[in-house]
């Protein structure tokens, strides 16, 4: 039976041995290794990568572990919760499974919630905001598979969002109109932005830089001119020709001329390994669920120890994104800026997911080019 499960538990311990039991009993299935220590940022990551089925295990006693069979949960340290601690444990459950399921509302998910408990009183909670759920009191391994496989089967397919912004069009008709310099701004500031490049670039010996998602030109042709070897490449054609274009003006400041290709992230296709990558100016927000696979394919082009540059908007660990009917993901930044287009995480997530694909050293900078950002600098 295929299908991704996340569980999102007070114990790492647990997470663990869940998972351990998902791999065994559910070969088939993807456990997606969330951590347990912050629900926003597995309310995050479920956004990014959408999973079947969430198991919410939330409240442990030492009696009803006793009945947990071994090989389901390994509860090695697992603290003992005592009954006067059980008001305020309910009280945060209850805004768990809200928060949860108000994600997946608005988002459109159709991700199952199966809830994991033991206790009476905390079945009034748990019930009333999952799908369905077990009492731990009764539980056998059986059970459990037979509840698993519950919720997977009555799996509504996650809605198939029409992503509008992973089209090449939109991003044609985005340079077309103009779009990204009327943006520029009021949410971006070059002359800032390549006094930055230069400083961390040069500190980092790096020669070669890779301009992911380049629109036309405004970082790489700065960058060509201080000296750096610089590719541009973009998904929009027409963004690449005004790139083309902008560049011929500064033919003589060039002591490499930057080359611009129209090349989409997800399929990168070079002959050579770059120093530095730089996705500037919010690219990766536009990745979405597809953010992992973006680090990945930009991981392949850059040389062993390369540098990774981008940047990002603060949004100061606000949880208001939303999918649009028209699957363009919606959220409010820091400082009133009301409607921001793409994907923007929380710093902390993203630093997870750095740190989670194998990125080290990684850095990040808070600065205001424009509206207030942060910048990631980090080694593959
Ligand atoms: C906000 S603009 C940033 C442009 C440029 N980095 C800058 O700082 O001026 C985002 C750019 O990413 C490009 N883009 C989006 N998805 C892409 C993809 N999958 N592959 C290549 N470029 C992409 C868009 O066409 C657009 O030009």
């Amino acid at each position: 039976m295929k299908g991704k499960i996340a569980v999102y538990s007070f114990s790492e311990n647990v997470i663990q041995s869940f998972k351990t039991f998902i791999q065994k009993n559910f070969t088939d299935c993807e456990f997606m290794n969330y951590s347990s220590t912050n629900l926003n940022f597995f309310i995050n990551n479920m956004l990014i990568q959408p999973p079947d089925l969430v198991v919410l295990t939330l409240v442990a006693s030492s009696k009803a572990l006793k009945t947990v069979p071994e090989e389901v949960f390994l509860y090695e340290h697992e603290q003992v919760i005592r009954p006067e601690y059980f008001a305020p444990l309910a009280r945060e459950i209850a805004s768990i499974v809200r928060m949860v399921k108000k994600a997946l509302k608005d988002n459109n998910l159709k991700t199952r919630l199966l809830g994991m408990d033991h206790e009476d009183f905390t079945r009034v909670y748990l019930g009333n905001g999952v799908d369905f759920f077990l009492p731990i009191k009764t539980l056998s391994k059986q059970d459990m598979i037979t509840a698993i496989r519950t919720g997977l089967n009555n799996k509504v397919a996650k809605q198939d969002i029409n992503l509008v912004y992973e089209k090449q069009e939109f991003y044609n008709m985005v340079a077309a109109h103009n779009v990204l310099r009327a943006r520029a701004r009021k949410t971006a500031d070059t002359k800032k932005e390549v006094g930055f490049l230069v400083r961390v670039l040069t500190d980092h010996k790096c020669k070669t830089v890779l301009d992911a998602g380049c629109g036309e030109g405004r970082l790489s042709i700065p960058l060509a001119i201080h000296g750096f070897k610089v590719v541009g490449i973009d998904i929009s054609e027409v963004a690449i020709n005004n790139a083309k274009m902008n560049a011929i003006k500064y033919r003589q400041n060039f002591k490499h001329e930057p080359e611009f290709y129209i090349m989409d992230i997800f399929d990168l296709n070079f002959n050579t390994k770059f120093d530095a990558a730089i996705l500037m100016w919010h690219v990766v927000c536009d990745f979405r669920t597809r953010l992992v696979e973006a680090l990945n394919s930009i991981s392949n082009v850059l040389k062993h120890g390369g540098v990774l540059i981008f940047d990002f908007p603060d949004i100061s660990n606000q949880m208001n994104v939303k999918i649009d009917k028209n699957g363009v993901y919606k959220t409010t930044l820091a400082n009133g800026f009301k409607k921001y287009v793409g994907l923007v995480l929380p710093l902390e997530t993203m630093l997870k997911f750095l740190e989670l694909n194998g990125f080290k050293e990684i850095t990040y900078h808070k600065v205001k080019w424009g509206i207030p950002k942060f910048v990631i600098v980090a080694k593959s």
